[in-house]
């Protein structure tokens, strides 16, 4: 596979994206990572302008077309289990924080994608890899910057692009996306999270789990959702719910 390796400097990063690779063409940039975890440094970001087999959540296809950003970043050290709802928060504000240097004021849909009104700009997959002790999370994440038409989605995605009227440069934002992520590691965790649920859409809403009605009262800072209805309040695990009716 031919691929072009371009190193872009950046302001002076320290953890995150203080290496990025970016390849003409991956099949899937967390599948690169994946492979070749060992050679990559800890918050190495790869790039991949298009993607033949980019993935979402739930083993959905990722359609990824060039013009928009398609990235991994691997973090190897000081990680367990306890990470990964950590990294959702970090990145979905890193996300949210990007897009409105931007000036495009966007919203999260537990637990991590972002909405501009209704339509979906961006999504994240975090995977992870390690039995009792975590080797690695890749958080794989795509951002709809410069598509104009998503076909049968265009009534449920939306692109920078189509929000500013105007072309952006993937790499632009990408390093927009990694100053904030180095200005969020700053951050305490209590005021992140507090962030994360300002821009959350879904407290308060109502959702069919298992077939019940119920409505969401809260989000824990492990990601736990918290939802109610006449009968019961229960506590869910976020990998346990899909609230696919808020777009
Ligand atoms: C979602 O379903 O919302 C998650 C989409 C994540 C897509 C990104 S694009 C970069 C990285 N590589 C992949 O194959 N998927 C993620």
């Amino acid at each position: 596979m031919l691929c072009i390796i371009t190193y872009v400097s950046l302001v002076v990063i320290n953890l995150i994206g203080k290496n990025i690779l970016v390849f003409d063409e991956l099949d899937s940039t967390n599948n690169f990572v994946k492979m070749n975890v060992s050679n990559l440094d800890n918050g190495t970001i790869i790039v991949a302008k298009k993607q033949t087999d980019g993935r979402g959540q739930r083993s959905n296809k990722w359609l990824s077309k060039e013009g928009n950003l398609y990235f991994s970043i691997v973090l190897k050290e000081g990680i367990n289990r306890d990470s990964i709802f950590k990294n959702i928060i970090r990145s979905s504000v890193a996300i949210i924080r990007t897009l409105d240097s931007f000036g495009i004021d966007a919203s999260i849909k537990y637990p991590n994608d972002c909405l501009v009104g209704k339509k979906k700009i961006s999504g994240v997959l975090i995977e992870s890899h390690g039995s009792s002790k975590l080797e690695y999370i890749v958080i794989g994440i795509g951002i709809n910057v410069n598509q104009l038409d998503f076909d049968d989605l265009n009534n449920k995605a939306t692109s920078m692009k189509l929000c500013l009227k105007r072309n952006l440069n993937i790499i632009d934002v990408l390093n927009v996306f990694v100053e904030n992520c180095e200005n969020i590691l700053d951050i305490n965790s209590e005021l992140l999270f507090k962030e994360y649920i300002s821009k959350s859409v879904v407290i308060n809403k109502s959702i069919i789990y298992k077939a019940d009605e119920f409505v969401i009262k809260g989000i824990e800072q492990d990601g736990t959702i918290i939802i109610k209805n006449k009968l019961r309040e229960q506590r869910v695990a976020y990998s346990d719910i899909s609230l696919k009716e808020f777009y």
